[in-house]
């Protein structure tokens, strides 16, 4: 098993590239058999959804579909600060179109929650959200729940595949664990 130290944490190696691709391809599945009579435009959240959204995109070559990108930020460290900031706001029209929005992983759902109300108030005529990870343990907003979900687990910081610690290890290959 694979580990690495990051600010004085130990890191170990959780989820392999082959387990990653396997999620991958069962969530693209779903979203396949859902919207192939459909033209969805996926809304990828920055920066951590980049190395999923590429992957899940690719693994949806079969359908037609647009994507663009949003970037919030509401992490400092290992915790949320339970606030929202638009760093890059929509750019593309999402008004009666079918909107999903792709992230890396949801954790108190807070994040999702005010996205999908930005989607709605924007006139999308639906939203449904695509996670590489769900906590489901820590979602305290009912309406965050993700429809399309590669792997759960519970409260535990993860970080490698997109997922940072403070702004590093986002390129690892892998999906790593803190060791407590
Ligand atoms: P939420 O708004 O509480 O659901 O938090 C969602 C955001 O927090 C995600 O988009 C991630 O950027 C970040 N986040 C949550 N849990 C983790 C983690 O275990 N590792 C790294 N980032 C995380
Ligand atoms: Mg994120």
């Amino acid at each position: 098993m694979r580990s690495i130290d990051e600010q004085g944490y130990r890191f170990e190696e959780w989820l392999t590239p082959a387990q990653i691709a396997a999620d991958v391809q069962q969530v693209a599945k779903q979203i396949h058999a859902d919207y192939k009579e459909k033209e969805p435009l996926f809304v990828v959240v920055l920066n951590g959804a980049f190395v999923f959204a590429a992957d899940l995109l690719r693994a949806l070559n079969d359908l037609r579909c647009e994507v663009t990108f949003i970037r919030v930020s509401s992490y400092w460290g290992m915790s949320s600060t339970g606030k929202l900031e638009f760093i890059v706001p929509l750019q593309q029209v999402v008004d009666n179109r079918d909107v999903i929005i792709v992230e890396d992983i949801v954790d108190s759902g807070m994040t999702i929650h005010q996205l999908k109300a930005h989607m709605r108030a924007h006139g999308a005529s639906s939203v449904r959200v695509a996670t590489m990870l769900f906590k489901p343990n820590k979602l305290e907003y009912d309406d965050a729940r993700p429809d399309y979900v590669g792997r759960e687990l519970s409260d535990e910081f993860v970080v490698g595949y997109g997922l940072d610690f403070d702004g590093f290890v986002r390129n690892l290959d892998a999906i790593y664990k803190v060791k407590e």
